[in-house]
């Protein structure tokens, strides 16, 4: 059977559980995403009556493609973690020092796996120390479901795409949600910076597969080079604090004199 039979059959029978296909034509995007490991996840998360709408693509990633769904009048972010072209390597890295996943090795869809369950994790930690990220809702092999971000299928713009009226105010959110994830959720986003924080209103974290827990060797790197990421992009719009300065106040340690 050709890949187009394929998905049009895939979208009768997703619509034969009752859930309806917007935008079925974007074959094109779905080419390299929806390979057999992805669509029996995704019936399994249609079955269990967890989306009951499936839409067009928000985003392609170098990692993931996010799509749009709904559930119950709710938006949600599909987030499609790709088998193929996905960098399990450098995921290995950050999954070997996390002790969370740290039994976790071998073959490429268990790694795989194993991020996506992390990113869900992750989200829910943070969640639970205060920190505004979509709310994790469910996560099926390679396939994380989170709140949607957004409004009318249309995702809140990047921090570097946003308009933003009061810049002192979102740079201390961010250093304010960087030390929540600290010393309530445990850990380091890793991948700050204006492209992983949508705004509407405020800052909101997302992408945070990669995050860390304090007990990973880099952790520590991993949040200077989040601090000097933030202050990089603040210091065009804002006065920012010394990085040192930040580092102390995040993690509470104080830097013995050289
Ligand atoms: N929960 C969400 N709600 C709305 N849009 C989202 C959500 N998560 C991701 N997106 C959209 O998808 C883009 C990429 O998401 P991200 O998690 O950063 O994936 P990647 O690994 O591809 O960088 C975001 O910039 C945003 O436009
Ligand atoms: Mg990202």
């Amino acid at each position: 059977m050709g890949r187009r039979d394929e998905y049009e059959r895939f979208d009768r029978e997703i619509e034969a559980m009752g859930v309806r296909v917007k935008d079925a034509d974007q074959v094109k995007v779905r080419d390299d995403v929806f390979d057999e490991v992805t669509l029996v996840a995704l019936y399994r998360l249609v079955h269990k009556k967890l989306i009951s709408v499936i839409g067009g693509p928000v985003s392609t990633g170098k990692e993931a493609n996010i799509y749009y769904g709904e559930h119950d009048g709710r938006g949600l972010a599909i987030k499609i973690y790709r088998i193929q072209t996905a960098n399990f390597r450098a995921m290995t890295d950050y999954l070997a020092g996390d002790r969370r996943f740290s039994s976790i090795r071998g073959s490429r869809k268990g790694i795989i796996f194993a991020w996506t369950k992390k990113e869900y994790s992750n989200l829910a930690r943070a969640r639970d120390a205060g920190v505004p990220v979509p709310e994790p809702l469910a996560f099926d092999r390679n396939i994380l479901l989170m709140e949607f971000l957004g409004e009318e299928e249309a995702p809140y713009p990047q921090l570097r795409l946003a308009e933003v009226d009061d810049y002192d105010a979102a740079y201390r959110d961010v250093l304010d949600y960087m030390k929540r994830l600290y010393q309530d959720a445990r850990l380091v986003h890793a991948d700050l910076s204006e492209y992983n924080i949508l705004y509407h209103e405020k800052p909101y974290l997302i992408d945070m597969g990669q995050a860390v827990t304090l007990d990973h060797p880099r952790a520590l790197a991993f949040l200077i080079r989040d601090i000097k990421n933030i202050n990089r992009y603040f210091s065009r719009y804002c006065d920012v604090l010394d990085e040192q300065e930040i580092a102390r106040t995040i993690t509470g340690i104080e830097r013995r004199e050289p």
